[in-house]
């Protein structure tokens, strides 16, 4: 098969292809906790791919790094969990394409570890601000009749028992029911909803995780020696996925968990 019928035959609308467009242009995208880790390196994705990012996050200063490491990303102060803010700031959009919502926490400990105001606390950011920020764009998305949500969960949830991991896995395992549900309520009105579910992924919060252990050295030797592929993942790596499923060559994914996890779960 010549290139151009083996791209006729794989995306026959994907005029990019053809012209050598980016994967992602003219698409305005939402990032939340963008300032680090996965959140960063896929805002950082997007923009590589042409779309028109605007990341949020409530460290000010990693924001500010963002944008003049990478001045094509906007950047705005938003706290995903307070009403009022997301309100203000969905409200001050006038068109989106795709919300892609990393904000999260993980709180280390079993269901006795976990008192009311944690247990609180978690909800509040892993679950809450997915449902504020969703519930403040889906409108507009509906509007325009198109719209695109990836929810950042993670492979601790229903998929796999993370010991110490009671309400983060919990929490977590909300985020795919609530994937499915928003796939399931839209899926005739043009908006989809994907999640990506990594495993362990070298971020600044990870590393705050190792640098609290007795020995963090060892530590940081025992947990990549702990994982399948004796590695962790890299931020890029879950931008990727996240870039294809912002893309229109998922077009027609809806409602799915996206396992990468380096073979955790096998
Ligand atoms: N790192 C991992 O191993 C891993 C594995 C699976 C899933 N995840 C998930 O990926 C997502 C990102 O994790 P990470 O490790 O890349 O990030 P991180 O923990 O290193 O950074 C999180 C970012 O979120 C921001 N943030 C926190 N609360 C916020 C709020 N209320 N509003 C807006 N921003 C807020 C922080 O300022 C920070 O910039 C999280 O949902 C996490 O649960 C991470």
């Amino acid at each position: 098969m010549k290139e151009n019928s083996v791209i006729e035959f794989f995306y026959p609308n994907r005029e990019y292809w053809k012209q050598n467009k980016m994967r992602l242009e003219n698409k305005k995208i939402v990032v939340t906790a963008g300032a680090q880790g996965i959140g960063r390196a896929t805002a950082i994705a997007f923009a590589n791919e042409g779309a028109d990012v605007l990341a949020t996050d409530i460290n000010e200063e990693k924001l500010n790094e963002l944008s003049k490491d990478y001045p094509n990303i906007k950047i705005a102060n938003l706290d995903a969990t307070n009403k009022i803010e997301v309100e203000k700031f969905c409200s001050s959009l006038d068109n989106i394409d795709i919300l892609f919502h990393a904000v999260g926490f993980v709180h280390n400990g079993t269901i006795m570890d976990c008192d009311s105001d944690e247990f609180h606390n978690s909800i509040n950011i892993n679950v809450y601000s997915a449902y504020l920020m969703s519930h403040n764009l889906i409108p507009k998305m509906l509007k325009n009749k198109k719209g695109n949500i990836i929810i950042v969960s993670s492979a601790a949830s229903n998929v796999k028992g993370a010991p110490n991991r009671f309400i983060y896995g919990t929490t977590k395992a909300a985020l795919n029911g609530f994937v499915k549900a928003i796939a399931a309520d839209y899926v005739k009105e043009g908006i989809r909803c994907n999640a990506i579910l990594p495993g362990t992924v070298e971020t600044p919060s990870w590393e705050s995780r190792v640098q609290m252990a007795d020995n963090p050295e060892q530590a940081r030797k025992d947990f990549i020696a702990r994982q399948a592929m004796g590695r962790l993942a890299q931020p890029k790596e879950i931008a990727s996925m996240a870039v294809y499923l912002a893309s229109d060559e998922s077009d027609f994914v809806t409602g799915t968990l996206n396992l990468i996890d380096g073979g955790w779960t096998l």
